[in-house]
């Protein structure tokens, strides 16, 4: 039996969806895996963090966090400590990093990481910022510490992308990708084609959980680009900055926008692609009218799709039907067993 000791930083709407799938499979992870976990901390920003080597009672920190509440009284003796101090103290085998993403650095998250990394804890994470702003160090560091280093919740929540290309198709080489890879752009648009209006959408997106905690990286179009930069830097091997993706969002996309496509059998869809030019890539982000012959139409709500062309096997394309946190902390639970395997 693998008895791993796990620390949770990060309890927002992922952080906790992890914590209630980690409950729910527990059993089946020892039963058919051999692994047993406990949670040795949980940090946060606002509500506090614990850290208890014997173990955190994580149905206890649930009820807390989602009644607004501090988790430090789970422990005596917590204060507030940094992101950094809380790995090192932490004592855990495996590091969850689910903090907000932040699109320009990816810190403090590549700080989390690497701290964890340094240690030879795994790190896994739903957050995009370390993927294409420290992948190759990263890994790199993973790979001499002997830990794994795993992030398939962050594009497309808990649908198979990365794993699928570095487990599923050897030898495969990518040449492009297009798809619709933001929720909450993706559902706004959708809500709209039902003449709500843009802010009341939003609301919506907000309300259910789905929009980031800033939501103009989502309308803006950034949270696209850093996950297109992140499929090309991974799947690709070419290193690509969001910020030098040719990127427009939805923000000047109207409701009469929207009623007019659909009144003349068309839909405005968030387009992400890239594609390789010579040894380089050339990828952007933007708004499309597209017609019902696209394999995108059909992509509705807050599902996500993406076509991949590689030279084996044509084109793959990938749907994810409504996902979600819980859909997100799949990722994230399918990446554990991974590392500790
Ligand atoms: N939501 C999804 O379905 C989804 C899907 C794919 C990927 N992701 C990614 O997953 C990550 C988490 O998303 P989320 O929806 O769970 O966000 P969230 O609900 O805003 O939760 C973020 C958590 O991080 C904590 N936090 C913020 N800054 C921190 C810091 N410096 N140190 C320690 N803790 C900190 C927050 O503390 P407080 O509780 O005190 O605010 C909160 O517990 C993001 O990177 C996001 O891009 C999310």
């Amino acid at each position: 039996m693998k008895k791993m000791k796990i620390a949770l930083l990060g309890f927002g709407n992922v952080g906790r969806a992890l914590a209630q799938l980690l409950i729910a499979k527990r059993e089946v992870l020892r039963e058919q895996y051999q692994i047993e976990w406990s949670i040795v901390g949980i940090a946060t920003r606002r509500h506090g963090s614990v850290l208890k080597p014997s173990g955190i009672d994580l149905e206890a920190a649930l009820s807390l966090a989602t009644a607004d509440k501090e988790i430090s009284t789970l422990a005596p003796n917590n204060s507030d400590i940094d992101g950094v101090t809380f790995v090192r103290m932490s004592g855990a085998d495996v590091l969850f990093e689910n903090t907000p993403v932040n699109y320009q650095t990816g810190q403090p998250a590549i700080d989390h990481i690497t701290t964890a990394l340094e240690l030879g804890m795994h790190a896994i994470t739903a957050n995009k910022g370390p993927v294409v702003h420290a992948f190759d160090r990263l890994a790199e560091l993973a790979q001499a510490k002997g830990a794994r280093f795993l992030y398939e919740s962050t594009v497309m929540d808990g649908a198979p992308i990365f794993s699928l290309w570095q487990e599923v198709l050897p030898v495969a080489k990518l040449h492009s990708f297009r798809g619709v890879l933001n929720s909450t752009t993706n559902l706004i648009l959708t809500l709209m084609e039902t003449e709500k209006s843009f802010d009341e959408a939003l609301a919506h997106t907000q309300a259910i959980g789905i929009a980031e905690t800033d939501p103009s990286g989502d309308i803006m179009g950034w949270d696209s680009a850093v996950k297109v930069a992140a499929l090309v830097t991974v799947l690709m091997g070419i290193p690509l900055p969001p910020d030098i993706i040719k990127r427009e969002g939805i923000e000047h996309i109207s409701l009469e926008d929207v009623i007019k496509a659909r009144e003349e059998g068309r839909r405005w869809k968030l387009i992400c692609q890239a594609w390789r030019d010579g040894k380089g890539v050339k990828a952007s982000v933007g708004p499309e009218q597209i017609d019902p012959n696209d394999s995108l139409y059909n992509v509705m709500g807050t599902s996500s799709a993406v076509t991949f062309v590689s030279d084996v096997l044509g084109d793959l394309t990938i749907t994810e039907t409504n996902p979600g946190p819980h859909t997100t902390a799949y990722g994230l639970l399918a990446d554990f067993i991974r590392a500790v395997r």
